[in-house]
Order: structure tokens, then sequence, then C-alpha cells
């Protein structure tokens, strides 16, 4: 069974990190040197993703820019002595096919991935908000999703970890019909942003999908829900009705990077675990005396 396409859903309007999305796309903000997306896209890579469909908006042009080779630019680096920044520039844009659909309107994640169709056909896939970052040390998380799918045999792998109860009115909650390994579990409903006492349980879904291409099907006949948007959300549950859906506890540090503090974390996390930034990041934390 293979899995060799991601589909990234760029085209939200990022309203929670106005001003600067109105001139720039949040999946564009960097995360030290690179784009919160480029760090999405390493980890579908190192999952064994070959193809990316991001779902972009029609003025997010500079995500098409950053993917797309500049011959010209390399050059210019290399004559220049600059020869790691060349190479750093031509990998990025090597590392995988990479394909764009156009979302001309903003009518929900459901719909972002019913776009992706044309592109994935009838194959299965991967999803990931292009806001969500990972770090991990083993198995990236697209690849233990990856593993989860081929394990269920090709049936849908919901993403996500444990958060804390009062956290859970942020996600979607899992109801859990029964737990078959450490982190695999067979669900038997998803409540999109419960009351905590009303969640059937804090396993939270986290911006990862692993798909069959059955979900198109149940996202073209998903009504229009919460906020007059297409919901993922509605439409896994429908697909839930039909056949099996699980959930995967997956292994790795999770930051929501649409979200001001989720980013901020994210920045320091990265800064300290490289090992050019490491110290020098220290020694300012240091300096501020924080009480
Ligand atoms: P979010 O709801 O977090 O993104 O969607 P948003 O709409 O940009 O955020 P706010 O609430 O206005 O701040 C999760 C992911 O789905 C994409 C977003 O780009 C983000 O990566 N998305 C959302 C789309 O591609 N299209 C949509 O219509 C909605």
């Amino acid at each position: 069974m293979n899995v060799k396409y991601a589909v990234i859903p760029c085209a939200g309007k990022g309203t929670r990190f106005l001003p600067i999305t109105k001139g720039v796309a949040k999946e564009m903000c960097p995360i030290v040197d690179r784009p919160t997306l480029d760090y999405i896209v390493q980890e579908c890579v190192d999952g064994g993703i070959t193809d990316i469909v991001f779902i972009v908006s029609r003025d997010k042009d500079d995500i098409k820019k950053f993917y797309t080779r500049d011959e010209r630019y390399e050059q210019e680096l290399i004559a220049g002595n600059k020869e790691e920044f060349a190479k750093s520039i031509r990998d990025i844009t090597t590392k995988a096919n990479f394909h764009y659909v156009i979302q001309e309107e903003q009518l929900g994640l459901g719909h972002a991935v019913l776009l992706a169709k044309e592109i994935v056909k009838d194959e299965n896939f991967v999803v990931c908000c292009g806001d969500d970052i990972c770090t991990y040390s083993n198995d990236a998380p697209v690849k233990q999703l990856v593993d989860a799918f081929i394990k269920t045999n090709g049936h849908t792998v919901v993403g996500g970890q444990k958060v804390a109860h009062e956290n859970i009115c942020k996600y979607g909650s899992m109801g859990i019909e029964k737990q078959l390994s450490d982190r695999l579990y067979k669900i038997n409903k998803i409540i999109e942003k419960p009351k905590p006492e009303e969640a059937p349980s804090d396993l939270a879904s986290l911006g990862k999908w692993v798909f069959n291409a059955r979900i198109f099907d149940e996202l073209e006949n998903t009504p229009r829900g919460k906020g007059g948007e297409i919901q993922l959300t509605d439409a896994i549950d429908r697909l839930r009705e039909k056949e099996d859906v699980y959930f995967y506890d997956f292994d790795g540090k999770r930051y929501d990077c649409g979200d001001k503090l989720g980013y901020i974390e994210a920045i320091i996390d990265v800064a300290l675990s490289r090992d050019d930034l490491k110290d020098g990041v220290i020694e300012h934390i240091k300096s501020l005396n924080i009480k």
C-alpha cells in the first residue's frame, strides 16, 4: 500500500495572526530561517511522501516562488562563493514534486482538501494543516501515521495526542470504541470543540490525517456546517458510518503556529535545537533575569 501524496491546505485567511497576514501568508512566517510551511514539507518528505499538493489562495504567490527552482539566483550565489546557500535553496525545491491548486473562496478545511482530488485522484493521501509543525527525534509523525494506515489496511487515520482536559474545547475529541495497541485506537465518534465536560476523551485531533480516496465522496456530499464551512470532521464522521476510522497518538512535539504563543514557542525550541544558535539564545534568556 502506497502513500505518495501529501495535501497541505494553506489557503486560510489567518485572521488570528493579523496584521502580518494582511501582507504575508502565515505559512510563510519564518521559524528562524525557514518558513513554517517548510518544516511541514520536511516532515512529509521524512515520512516518505514524494508529491506535495499545496492548496493556496490566489494572493499566496510567495509559496510557489519559494518552491520553484531559481537557477539564475543559484549561479549568482555560487559566483559569490556562497555555495552553501546555493545548495540550501536548490535542495528545498528538489526534495519533492510540488503541485498547486487554488481555492478561490475560503469555504473551510474540508473544501480545501476536496480541491486536491484533481491531482490525487483515487490514491491514498496524507493531509497536514499548513500551520502545525512538529519536532521529532525518531520517526516523523507523518511516517507513524502512514505506518498505522498500512496496519489498518488503508482505513482513515486521524493523528493527534492527549491534551490537558481544559484544552480539549479547542480540538476535535475522539470517542474511543477500542484501544488496539499502545498508540492506536478505533473510534466511534469525533466531537468538534466540545465543552470539557462533554468531551468523550482528551485525545485530540491535531492537524494530520491519512485518507483513502473515499473521503472525497463524503466531502462532495457534506453540507456546509459550522461557520458556513465544509468541515473535514463532518466528512470523517460520515465515512465512519460506512467503514472503520482510527486514531493514532503520534510521538513528537507539536506547535500550533497559527496561534501567536504556539509560534513563539516553536521559534524558541527550534533555535535551542540548533548548534549555531543554542548558546547565544540561552545567554540572551539568562541576561533577561526573568523572575
Ligand atoms: P485554520 O482555521 O487554522 O486557518 O485552518 P485560518 O482560517 O487561516 O485561521 P484563522 O482562524 O483565520 O486565524 C487550518 C488550515 O486549513 C487551511 C489554513 O490555511 C490552515 O492551514 N484552510 C482553512 C484552507 O486552506 N482553506 C480554508 O478555507 C480554511
